[in-house]
């Protein structure tokens, strides 16, 4: 008896924005962003909104899902939808509310969850440990038997496009997955969420949420993200006359200390993956894949050598995409299905990092 993956889907905007298109933007080269990161090129979307990614990944996982009789599967069956997101087309409707409505999951309960580049893995864990509650509890809360869980992004109107320390490195899109209780499977083995609090044990030095910041705020156009704050009215907006402000906490784009960001990440995958294995008492040799967040080819790499794996038990799918947050690994998922690298029987962990500092691993049959 568990929580299952039916089905997994995912969606891109169809602008694609290679290397060289970014080296007309600010300096920069193919060769530098490939030998550092992977990535090769990154989805932009111009007309797609939060929303349409959301709802073509969404519809793709239910399309290719089918119940334990083999039937499709009804939207009205759906009793919860989970969105994680940073870039939501509004903050109020929530995002998940705007995709349930979209949908037509008139039965489902809607909420947005604020993991950063984990969201994909907290998304996963929470529908999960709801679906387990109202199963061992039944009628005492929402009784969950279904559950859509989307990651969706347009980090493209958060992006500083003048910084090319970060703006060569995210995109835009969207993945899904479609959870399913089921007699007789196990389905998710173990989860694991974290929120690290010990900064000196993880980098040594620094407040958490300076490594990775996005904005706070409306989701406008450039400049448009930070509402004024305080006394100090529209000149709070960019800090004031003098510009950008130098809070990290309050500049209108996302902001990154890479290098820290990068060995904050590499440990935190080696920790969540220890983690769902020894929760589930499996050992690493019978994982067929792991499917991790995808910021750059190098942390993967580097997590995989630490872990004492080929990087070829690894899901990489960084080039296409580049990092999508939320959505990132949830498509690295989709992509491990459609290239068939995932069977029935097989254990697979995804596991993410992100900013807050958020970390966090999943550990399924699938
Ligand atoms: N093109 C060319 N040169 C560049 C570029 C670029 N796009 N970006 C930076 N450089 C230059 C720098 O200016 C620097 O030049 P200098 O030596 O003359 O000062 C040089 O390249 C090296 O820069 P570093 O920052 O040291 O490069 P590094 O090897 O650390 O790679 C990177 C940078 C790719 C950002 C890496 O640190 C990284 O991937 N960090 C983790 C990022 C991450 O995971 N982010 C997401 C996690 S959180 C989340 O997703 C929300």
């Amino acid at each position: 008896m568990g929580c299952a993956v039916a089905g997994t889907g995912k969606c891109l905007p169809r602008l694609a924005v290679s290397n060289d298109d970014m080296a007309g933007i600010v300096e920069t080269s193919d060769e530098w962003i490939v030998q550092r990161t992977g990535i090769n090129i990154r989805r932009i979307s111009l007309g797609e909104s939060t929303t349409d990614l959301a709802y073509g990944a969404a519809r793709a996982a239910l399309g290719m899902a089918v119940d334990a009789e083999g039937n499709p599967v009804d939207p009205l069956s759906i009793d919860l939808l989970v969105c994680m997101t940073v870039t939501p087309d509004t903050s109020v409707p929530s995002q998940a509310s705007l995709l349930k409505e979209r949908l037509g999951l008139d039965n489902a309960v809607a909420f947005d969850l604020n993991a950063a580049c984990s969201g994909c893995v907290y998304g996963i864990a929470v529908a999960e440990s709801m679906m387990r509650a109202s199963y061992l509890v039944p009628g005492r809360g929402n009784d969950i038997r279904r559950a859509l869980v989307v990651g969706a992004e347009r980090l493209s109107r958060i992006v500083d496009w003048t910084d090319r320390a970060t703006c060569v490195l995210f995109g835009d899109g969207a993945g899904s997955v479609l959870l399913e209780w089921r007699p007789g499977r196990p389905g998710i083995l173990s989860t694991f969420m974290k929120n690290t609090d010990d900064v000196e044990r993880v980098l040594n030095r620094g407040a958490l949420y300076d490594l990775s910041t996005f904005p706070f705020g409306r989701m406008g156009e450039r400049g448009d993200a930070l509402p004024p704050q305080g006394d100090e009215g529209l000149a709070g907006i960019h800090g004031g006359p003098q510009g950008v402000s130098s809070d990290p906490l309050r500049k209108p784009f996302i902001t990154m200390a890479g290098k820290k960001v990068f060995r904050f990440a590499v440990s935190a995958i080696v920790e969540a993956v220890q983690v769902v294995l020894e929760r589930a008492g499996v050992g690493l040799e019978d994982v067929a894949l792991i499917v991790p967040h995808q910021a750059n080819e190098r942390i993967i790499s580097y997590a995989a050598k630490r872990l004492g794996l080929p990087i070829s038990r690894f899901q990489v799918s960084i080039g296409e995409h580049a990092n999508t947050s939320a959505a990132s690994a949830l498509m690295a998922l989709d992509d491990a299905y459609a290239a068939g690298r995932i069977v029935p029987g097989d254990k697979v962990i995804m596991v993410a990092f992100g900013g807050g500092l958020t970390s966090g691993a999943v550990l399924f049959e699938a």
